[in-house]
């Protein structure tokens, strides 16, 4: 009888194994305990342990036959870079995402982030395989999650921040410890405008040089989606901050967001400036996300001992200074990574903790100042390339 058993689980198996995936899930119902022809064979003798050993047989056929097929794929549209230029290599396509496995969830996301960044891979200014799905930043809804997954449900709402890349999409798996909780409290744009860049004013602000009440500090960009975060930081945290802008309307809005002093730089030297704000004493401390326009007025602008922290390059890599340049004034300089200060579990979450809690308590106001639809994602990049966004930029998937 055994024999029997084993035989026609083989049939059953060798029909899956000729089916297609789709089809094979067709057939569930006919391999099903109870109505598959192997129960049916099974129910015509009369030991109650062979009738057993059948269901088991079926059952088991049935999964180890599931894992060995292709995983089952969910359609969706994403933005997709297959070479490297311009915004208009960014194209709208449909992809398959595959199930969570092990360790992963699938989630499908209600706001993307747009960063700075997603330029710098989109141009090769940091590299990645080609082709690939751009964007570093999401919030959306867990749809699926791995086998043997727990801390985290169907239907919970997570954001992420950093790797992996691939968030310019409908929907993206995820390794769940890249996943952080988001507070029902705040909005889903919000979130998705605020945890990379408010992270990165985190470590900026209390990880790479502590700032406290009493220090004077220089914002590029102030007007910016990470600067305008710092700004508001910074000064909550006592400090006195000075920050850059291009435009009058940005300054205006740097000033909102916290600037005591705004140098409109388009206008003015701002090293001039801040050599008489600071009546000739200099900063404490530099946050230079432009690079190679402001790079070299950054290290003029510091105090002895000062701290240059050099964090991004819109405007393209600063030129190399040999270490000579910071000994007049016995200089430090660093070139941070957020990724580096997320790296472990709790550091990804104390991060991610204080942004929360400073949205909550008000300290940070966000400014969701341009929401486009995931598709359009290149006018958003278009926008943030030629300096006309202010604050965050987020793209939406169902607008
Ligand atoms: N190291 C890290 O881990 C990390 C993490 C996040 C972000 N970042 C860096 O932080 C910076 C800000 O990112 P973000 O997403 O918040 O962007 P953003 O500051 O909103 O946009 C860039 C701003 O930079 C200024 N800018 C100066 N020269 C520019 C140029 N040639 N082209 C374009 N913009 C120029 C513009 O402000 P004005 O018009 O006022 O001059 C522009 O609005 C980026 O450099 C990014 O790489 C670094």
């Amino acid at each position: 009888m055994i024999s029997m058993v084993t035989s026609n689980v083989r049939v059953v198996r060798s029909i899956l194994a000729a089916a297609p995936h789709r089809s094979a899930l067709r057939l569930l119902p006919s391999i099903d305990p109870r109505s598959s022809s192997l129960l049916q064979l099974s129910r015509s003798h009369t030991s109650p342990s062979l009738r057993t050993l059948a269901v088991v047989a079926a059952r088991s056929s049935y999964s180890s036959l599931l894992s060995t097929e292709e995983p089952n794929m969910v359609k969706v549209k994403a933005i997709r870079v297959h070479e490297l230029g311009g915004p208009e290599v960014l194209k709208w396509e449909e992809v398959e995402v595959g199930e969570p496995k092990e360790g992963e969830i699938r989630v499908r996301n209600k706001a993307i982030g747009v960063n700075f960044i997603d330029i710098y891979f989109r141009k090769g200014v940091y590299t990645k395989d080609l082709p690939f799905t751009p964007g570093m930043e999401a919030v959306g809804v867990v749809m699926a999650v791995g086998p043997g997954l727990t801390g985290i449900e169907v239907g919970d709402v997570v954001a992420y921040a950093g790797n992996p890349m691939g968030s310019y999409s409908e929907e993206q798996i995820l390794p769940a410890n890249a996943a952080v909780p988001v507070p029902s409290t705040i909005d889903h744009k919000v979130a998705a405008s605020i945890l990379l860049k408010g992270m990165t004013a985190y470590v900026l602000l209390r990880r790479c040089f502590k700032v406290e009440a009493g220090h004077t500090i220089l914002v590029h960009a102030a007007a910016g989606g990470v600067g305008s975060l710092l700004c508001q930081w910074a000064k909550a945290l006592g400090a006195t901050v000075i920050g850059t802008v291009s435009t009058e309307e940005k300054a205006a809005q740097a000033a909102q967001d916290g600037c005591h002093h705004v140098i409109v730089h388009t206008k003015e030297d701002f090293v001039s400036k801040v050599n008489e704000i600071t009546s000739g004493k200099g900063v404490n401390v530099v946050y230079d996300s432009v690079g190679k326009d402001t790079f070299q007025g950054s290290l003029s602008c510091l105090m002895s001992r000062g701290f240059m922290v050099s964090f991004g390059q819109s405007s393209g890599t600063p030129d190399p200074i040999p270490l000579s340049y910071l000994l007049p004034k016995s200089l430090f300089l660093t070139r941070p990574s957020l990724m580096h200060y997320t790296a472990t579990r709790d550091e990804l979450l104390a991060a991610a903790g204080e942004v929360f809690a400073n949205v909550a308590s008000g300290v940070l106001r966000v400014r969701v100042n341009h929401i486009y639809p995931l598709s359009d994602a290149a006018r958003a990049h278009i926008d943030l390339e030629s300096r006309k966004t202010s604050g965050s930029i987020v793209l939406v998937p169902d607008i």
